[in-house]
């Protein structure tokens, strides 16, 4: 857990809050006891995210633009001025645009080029501007989030007879976003920050039957995950029990990357 004894100070950005692993990373981090800054392009979604922990008392809400500089300033100088500090931040965004998740052949260059620009520099963005403002303060961590195909090489056979691919920018860009953890890693040593990476393996989301079945019989138990299962990880590596881990790789699948 976060160290309980800091409970009232810990300031835990998640961006990309709303979606379907944020919202399970919101109410994890907010049980520790954390703040937690629920940020997200579609506010009124994160308010809705924040709405519904209402009970656990701490959660906030933000507008972020992770692909503009100008966004992440304005939150890390409001959140500077309200809090005082912020220990850590979740790269969990998935910006992509509207030809995201064609087939190889079907990816123009221009499309590649704005999906990497979107997610993969978005995410450089936020890692870059929130280790400065760490350095400043004199602590915190990052925890970037990559997947099993930024580490593997994709098991194709398992969308036959789906529309469903791994796309190629997904490939480029996860892979992309473990090298950057090490990068930012080592380039921070010394300066009480820490960087790591959660690469997911796939997560519920009613996906056609043959392929929860061909993804599910090269896993250990399960299967496909749902976000909760990856929170738990999350949790830990924002927390004190894990401060001798940096520039790594913790990889939730289930055993399907094996
Ligand atoms: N879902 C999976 O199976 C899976 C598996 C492995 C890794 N991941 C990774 O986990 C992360 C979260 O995935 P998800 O499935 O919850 O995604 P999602 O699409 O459900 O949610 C993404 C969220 O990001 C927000 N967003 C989009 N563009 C933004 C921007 N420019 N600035 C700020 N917020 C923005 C969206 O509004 C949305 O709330 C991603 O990095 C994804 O690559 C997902």
């Amino acid at each position: 857990m976060i160290d309980k004894s800091d409970v009232e100070t810990n300031v835990v950005v998640i961006t990309g809050a709303a979606g379907l692993i944020g919202k399970a990373f919101v109410r994890a981090v907010a049980q520790t006891g954390a703040i937690v800054i629920a940020a997200d392009i579609d506010l009124s979604a994160a308010e809705v995210v924040a709405n519904d922990l209402q009970d656990l008392g701490k959660v906030e809400t933000a507008y972020l633009d992770i692909t503009c500089p100008k966004s992440v300033d304005i939150l890390i100088a409001d959140l500077m001025d309200k809090h005082g500090r912020i220990d850590a931040v979740v790269n969990n965004a998935y910006p992509r645009n509207a030809n995201y998740g064609r087939k190889l052949e079907e990816v123009t260059y221009a499309d590649f080029s704005e999906n990497m620009n979107l997610h993969l520099g978005g995410c450089f963005l936020i890692a870059q501007k929130f280790c400065a403002a760490f350095k400043a303060q004199g602590f915190g961590n990052v925890v970037n989030m990559s997947s099993i195909y930024g580490v593997i090489a994709p098991r194709f056979e398992v969308y036959d007879g789906t529309a469903m691919t791994m796309p190629v920018e997904y490939a480029a860009i996860k892979s992309a976003v473990l090298h950057l953890t090490k990068y930012f890693a080592q380039y921070f040593k010394g300066t009480g920050i820490r960087v790591n990476a959660i690469s997911p393996g796939g997560i519920f989301a009613d996906q056609p039957k043959s392929f929860l079945d061909a993804y599910g019989s090269r896993c250990a138990g399960k299967g496909m995950l749902d976000p909760q299962d990856i929170a738990n990880t999350l949790v830990f590596l924002l927390s004190d029990q894990s401060r001798y881990i940096t520039g790594q790789n913790l990889i939730v699948d289930d055993g399907y990357a094996l």
